[in-house]
């Protein structure tokens, strides 16, 4: 399915963002033939840059790697991108965007249609929708039959009271149905192939379960910093940027009953009843980190508090690692261990569900310390995407010894590499109204609701000793606590 003429407005266009991200997606759909035919895309920013924009946006597409992109090739499609400067806070300059929108709408024959893609700082979200209302923009008038959509990207507030001010904001101007709250983690093909793994097969699901999962990893690292972000990150810190959003929705896929539909409202109930079931994470249960000096990849590597633009003495975490638990009937009493980290041993983002151990202990390990292993079901996230089995087999010989073998299934091998980067299903599901993979009113406040009590302890605690482990390292030592005062370990990655 294709979706109707429309023209896709981005606003923060001479962001990072529209230019690595969002442009190649387009880009990479419009080539797969599932953009509409009567299409355009308008970068909107504070600058004038309509010179630039479009060589801007080409550099962009051709470095986002993986497409067939070269200069004749891309023309088309650039001719398609345009370029308007206005000041978001500037009603007069909003005025000019319409009339302009409806110009375009005139050449390109995009019938009204609007995909508003809010990719700017989160203190604009709530005015551009304000403006957008006041202009008569967010919404078709009466009698006319176009529909207006608006993508609002992350961070979605930064604690449950600014989440429920910026949804009753965004809900005075746009009915539900409109808003797009994205989560870049949804349109990764192998998040969703979480449900595909466990609903759209018969011999996961029966074992999915209390009865047979001991507890259940997430691991969410990365080995680069801030990457220049100092002000941005120095706010955020972890939780916010990384474990309200992308862990917890990693999460919900995992833990969620089978919805009766693969649709919006069916998902998101799912969704909420796994985030509703967590009663609280109380604060002993929750580990804060920042990175000090050290070695990723055998180069030297600064500490936080020396990366550009933050305070030397800063208290903002870059490690997080919590356990929680889902009372709930499927997982009462599974632990789930979640950690997330920036300047970790490398880049990895996978989920482990760990399996109870057999009742009797027929065989001998060939472990060092003769324990039979638990079987693990490994979903890798990134990179190196895949599903891997480990069990015990028998190693060859004339004694019964059990070593522990993986069975894999790797995306690359089997599907070829894709140059996709997760936005493409998200804006083409955008375009085509179904907002099934993306957040919802009621689960943002949700995981709001869990994650705004650990920030405030944090926040009151002062007594932090960051920084608290070497870049390149898995992280404070009080993460492994906090798994092995249970007996169990993070796996080693
Ligand atoms: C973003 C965060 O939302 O996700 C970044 O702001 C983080 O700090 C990024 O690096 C991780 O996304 P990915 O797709 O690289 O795992």
């Amino acid at each position: 399915r294709t979706p109707e003429p429309c023209i896709v407005v981005i606003f923060g266009a001479s962001g990072d963002l529209t230019k690595r991200k969002l442009l190649p997606a387009l880009y990479h759909l419009d080539q797969a033939g599932l953009l509409p035919e009567d299409f355009a895309v308008v970068g909107v920013a504070r600058r004038d840059l309509s010179a630039t924009f479009g060589p801007d946006m080409q550099d962009g597409i051709m470095k986002g790697g993986g497409v067939d992109a070269n200069e004749a090739k891309l023309k088309p499609f650039l001719d398609r991108v345009q370029y308007f400067a206005t000041n978001f806070d500037d009603d007069e300059g909003f005025e000019k965007l319409k009339t302009y929108l409806a110009g375009l709408d005139e050449k390109f024959k995009t019938k009204g249609n609007r995909l508003f893609y809010l990719a700017v700082a989160p203190e604009f979200f709530a005015d551009i929708i304000q403006r957008l209302g006041k202009r008569g923009m967010a919404k078709p008038a009466e009698g006319e039959s176009h529909w207006v959509r608006v993508i609002i990207e992350k961070p979605f507030g930064t604690d449950l009271e600014s989440a429920r001010k910026l949804n009753d904001d965004v809900n005075a101007v746009l009915s539900e149905d409109q808003i797009f709250r994205i989560d870049h983690y949804l349109g990764k093909e192998t998040v969703q192939n979480i449900l595909v793994f466990r609903f759209g097969n018969g011999i996961f699901e029966p074992i999915w379960n209390r009865n047979y999962i001991d507890h259940v990893e997430i691991t969410a690292a990365e080995s680069i910093g801030i990457e220049g972000r100092g002000p941005f990150y120095e706010k955020a810190g972890l939780v916010r940027d990384v474990l309200q959003n992308h862990v917890m929705e990693v999460l919900s896929f995992v833990a969620m009953e089978p919805p009766d539909s693969f649709q919006a409202n069916a998902v998101r109930t799912e969704k909420l009843k796994v985030w509703r079931s967590i009663e609280g994470i109380p604060v002993e249960n929750t580990v804060r980190g920042q990175y000090g000096p050290g070695k990723v990849d055998g180069q030297d590597a600064i500490g936080y508090r020396q990366e550009e633009r933050v305070n030397p003495e800063s208290h903002t975490e870059t490690f997080g690692a919590i356990k929680l638990e889902i009372e709930n009937w499927r997982w009462a009493g599974v632990p789930f261990y979640l950690r997330a980290g920036k300047r970790l041993g490398k880049r990895v983002t996978e989920v482990s569900i760990v399996f109870k151990q057999p009742p009797t202990h027929l065989f001998k390990s060939n472990s060092s310390d003769d324990k039979i292993e638990q079987n693990v079901i490994t979903m890798r996230i990134q990179p190196d995407e895949g599903i891997s089995l480990r069990f015990g087999a028998k190693v060859p010989g004339p004694t019964t010894n059990v070593a522990q073998v993986d069975m894999h299934f790797s995306y690359a091998e089997a599907f070829g590499k894709s140059s996709a980067n997760g936005y493409e299903r998200l804006l083409l599901d955008a375009m085509l109204g179904d907002g099934t993979l993306f957040a919802h009113r009621d689960g943002v406040e949700a995981t709001w609701a869990l994650f705004t009590p650990i920030l405030e302890a944090w926040a009151k605690d002062g007594n932090v000793d960051f920084p608290n482990y070497a870049a390149g390292s898995w992280g404070p030592e009080a993460s492994d606590k906090l798994i092995e005062a249970d007996g169990r370990s993070w796996r080693k990655l």
